[in-house]
């Protein structure tokens, strides 16, 4: 089947092209918890797609709204023009957003939406009068999508090294892992809150705080390992940020709808910050869409310093509030607010703990870190081949186990959708735990993952 497809055309991102060409792996339709292969083999997903699908695969409420939207409007401009879903779900949003974040700006994805907060942020400041703070500061570690402001602000070396100088004026805190104090945390770390500090005296001293535009954090750092906040370092993030006049923005693209028990991390911490950007679990997955949701008074300000019948922020994408989209994401509302599945996560993240901290003991286990229905795994890396590893044993429980995780360097990282059950739970520890007891000093497999 897979060579009719001629798998050479597709040019696949963040991917080992050749590696998964050789031998692809190939989902072919999804329903709940699981996919289907091209093989006809069902897949438990331990991932939720791409930390995406949080009220598990094809539901079918978000499955029927796509589908009268389709055939009553395909698409409509946004630009001067409008069509009522997108106010609807806007509405949506605000409705389960953090207190005081009532104003939306629709994009695609988690890239768009960091760009998109990015350049609210400067043109705020702008529009205010205060044109000098032009600075971003983000972290090590940090992702923030593949745009040139979030790979700017994102701390990978890898996203960043090809592209030239990206944005100017750009600087990074210390990312808060810490392994040596904080291993086999359960929940979030108790030593570290103190590098918040540093970042007011050394980075904010550095630069003068009236330079500083925003500060950029994921509340937990997903696609670099699952690397969580010690505990207080967001509260006093949120103070730094108050007492120097500039603005926080979380991004809260894997965090957002659910995946802490809360509708956001924001609610999970009490923290308010002055924009969130959003995707993924926004529509479910079902249809690409992003958001930007910002304090009023942010949003007021654009509209009470541009001359009457002028445009008051430049920018915004075609797609922007797309009417498939609007529906997807009205219809997951509904569905997560009228499943519960925001507390069901909350109810099965006690369960999930045990099972992630019972892979503690397994051969090459370094650490292990949770929250909410959040994990990573940390594996000794194989000397002089980084990720081989944790990409061994990803490999072995798809083609072996019949079970999605995904890897990034020599972390296994899980979030699986909100719906598991302890069931399921158990099936994708035990699948892990059963590759790790055969793991060999050096894995057969040596192909790097992203
Ligand atoms: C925290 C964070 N921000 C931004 C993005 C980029 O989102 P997208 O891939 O939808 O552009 C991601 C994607 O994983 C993410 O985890």
């Amino acid at each position: 089947m897979t060579d009719a497809l001629h798998t050479e055309h597709f040019w696949m991102p963040f991917t080992a092209n050749r590696q998964f060409k050789s031998r692809p792996r190939m989902l072919v339709s999804a329903s709940g918890m699981y996919y289907t292969t091209d093989d006809g083999r069902k897949i438990l997903d331990g991932t939720a797609g791409l930390w995406c699908v949080n009220a598990g695969h094809a539901h079918p409420k978000i499955v029927q709204a796509i589908q009268q939207q389709a055939a009553t409007m395909d698409y409509a401009p946004v630009f001067q023009m409008g069509h009522p879903k997108v106010f609807e779900a806007a509405s949506a949003l605000v409705s389960i957003a953090p207190e005081g974040l009532n104003r939306v700006f629709f994009c695609n994805d988690g890239s768009e939406g960091v760009d998109t907060a990015l350049k609210i942020a400067l043109a705020y400041h702008q529009v205010r009068g205060n044109g000098i703070r032009t600075r971003l500061i983000g972290r090590e570690r940090a992702y923030h999508g593949v745009g040139f402001g979030g790979v700017a602000v994102g701390g990978i070396a890898g996203n960043r090294k090809h592209f030239g100088p990206t944005l100017a004026g750009v600087d990074h805190m210390r990312h808060p892992l810490d392994i040596a104090r904080n291993a086999f945390s359960r929940g979030l770390p108790e030593h570290g809150a103190e590098l918040a500090d540093q970042f007011e005296q050394r980075l904010i001293a550095l630069h003068d705080p009236a330079t500083v535009a925003a500060v950029i954090v994921e509340p937990i750092q997903g696609s670099t390992g699952v690397i969580l906040p010690p505990k207080g370092y967001l509260q006093k993030l949120r103070a730094i940020c108050d007492r120097h006049g500039i603005l926080l923005i979380f991004d809260e693209v894997i965090t957002g709808f659910g995946r802490l028990g809360a509708p956001f991390a924001a609610d999970f911490f009490g923290i308010v910050p002055d924009m969130v950007v959003c995707a993924k679990g926004l529509t479910n997955a079902a249809v690409p869409m992003g958001a930007v949701i910002v304090r009023q008074e942010i949003h007021d300000t654009f509209m009470n310093n541009a001359p009457e019948n002028t445009i008051e922020f430049f920018h915004g994408y075609t797609y922007s509030g797309h009417p498939l989209a609007s529906a997807a994401m009205i219809a997951t509302m509904d569905v997560y607010k009228s499943e519960g599945l925001f507390d069901r996560a909350a109810a099965s993240t006690s369960h999930f703990e045990e099972a992630v901290h019972s892979l503690k003991g397994l051969p090459y286990v370094k650490d292990v870190r949770n929250l909410g229905l959040i994990c990573g795994i940390e594996l000794e890396s194989v000397p002089g081949k980084p990720t081989a590893r944790a990409f061994d044993v990803f490999l072995k429980c798809f083609w072996d186990k019949n079970v999605l995780i995904r890897t990034t360097g020599d972390i296994i990282a899980l979030s699986p959708p909100l719906i598991i059950d302890k069931t399921q739970i158990d099936q994708l520890f035990s699948a892990i735990a059963d590759v790790l007891k055969t793991q060999k000093a050096v894995p057969e497999t040596e192909t790097a993952s992203a």
